[in-house]
């Protein structure tokens, strides 16, 4: 076994999950200011550090996405914010693309940037502590896209980011985003989103990647936030593993969906029956951002200081979405 697979299987095994606390500091001022919070630097690390210090770190976490900003503070104990978080067996990881930009040639798509120095940027994020990483690759659906230049060039450089990663020993979440904006079908879905991550892997294969060591962040099978014709969570996870299974190679180790706008009970539920009905040698589980956070950040917001019953807000939602990683969720254990 690789040192990279151990890494993504500490990661993902025993129905742990990643919390995606990598908001950028203007999508993270977007979340604060929405529940009346001002984004200052010691806001966004008082309420991150909130949930890096919370119980179920221990019990349902198995890795953190962290923010270039994240990763250089200092938590109230004086340990750095990778300290505080391997103190509880988590792995610290970090986001290293730096956004996505409109793509010449198809004005209306994006295409994720950060390649020039990210060499030198890992090796700095290896010494303070990530072991694995974050690249994030979006895609729109409507009748002309994603078009074959994004679905190239967005594969191209999340291959080419995923081999400088694994030079530098840390594990790289590959994660290709088909957006649910939009009133397209979950066929549509079904279908881009095959065409997106059969490119993904092409790509990955032709930059020589060991598929062994990196972890697969995609999205389920949806339809559009604005269809009418939305379709059941039983359909979802027949769906997303139909895809998963014709288009993943099995010795990918494991897969964590992102949430991607669905709301916390919907990607617990889905997640639920994807592991119910999981029949591909793929860990299934959760690197959720908004779903994860979404409340706890709500009741934060009412009293900044109290940790305490912020942390037994997110514990609770770690803790479903973890039993949704093993198939054991339920609807009555929510009321608990
Ligand atoms: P959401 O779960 O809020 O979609 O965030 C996950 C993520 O990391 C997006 O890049």
């Amino acid at each position: 076994m690789s040192e990279l697979n151990k890494i993504a299987l500490k990661v993902l095994s025993n129905g742990k999950g990643i919390l995606a606390a990598d908001e950028s500091t203007g999508t993270m001022t977007k979340r604060l200011e929405s529940v009346n919070v001002s984004s200052s630097p010691e806001n966004r690390l008082l309420f991150r550090e909130t949930l890096f210090s919370s119980e179920s770190m221990k019990n349902c976490i198995g890795g953190v996405i962290l923010y270039d900003e994240t990763i250089r503070q200092t938590s109230n104990s004086n340990k750095t914010i990778p300290e505080l978080i391997s103190s509880s067996g988590v792995i610290p990881g970090i986001k290293v693309d730096t956004g996505a930009k409109i793509l010449a040639g198809s004005i209306k798509e994006k295409i994720t940037e950060g390649l020039d120095g990210l060499r030198e940027r890992l090796e700095e994020y290896y010494k303070l502590g990530a072991r694995f990483t974050k690249w994030r690759g979006v895609y729109n659906i409507s009748n002309k896209y994603p078009s074959k230049l994004s679905i190239h060039s967005n594969a191209h450089a999340l291959a080419r980011y995923s081999a400088l990663v694994q030079e530098c020993k840390m594990v790289p979440i590959v994660e290709p985003e088909v957006l649910m904006d939009g009133n397209h079908s979950a066929e549509d879905c079904f279908n881009k989103t095959s065409k997106v991550i059969k490119k993904c892997f092409e790509e990955l294969i032709l930059h020589n990647i060991d598929l062994t060591g990196i972890i697969l962040k995609p999205n389920m099978i949806l339809a559009g936030i604005s269809s009418d014709k939305k379709i059941s969570s039983k359909e979802v996870a027949k769906l997303t593993l139909k895809c998963l299974k014709e288009t993943v190679p099995t010795d990918v180790p494991g897969i964590a969906f992102l949430s991607g706008g669905q709301t916390e009970m919907e990607a617990t539920e889905n997640l639920n029956l994807i592991n119910k009905h999981n029949n591909t040698n793929f860990i299934m589980t959760y690197s959720y951002g908004r779903a994860l956070q979404k409340s706890a950040l709500k009741f934060w917001s009412k009293d900044i200081k109290d940790i305490k019953g912020t942390q037994k807000i997110f514990n609770h939602r770690a803790n479903m979405c973890t039993l949704a990683a093993q198939g054991k969720w339920s609807a009555e254990l929510e009321k608990k």
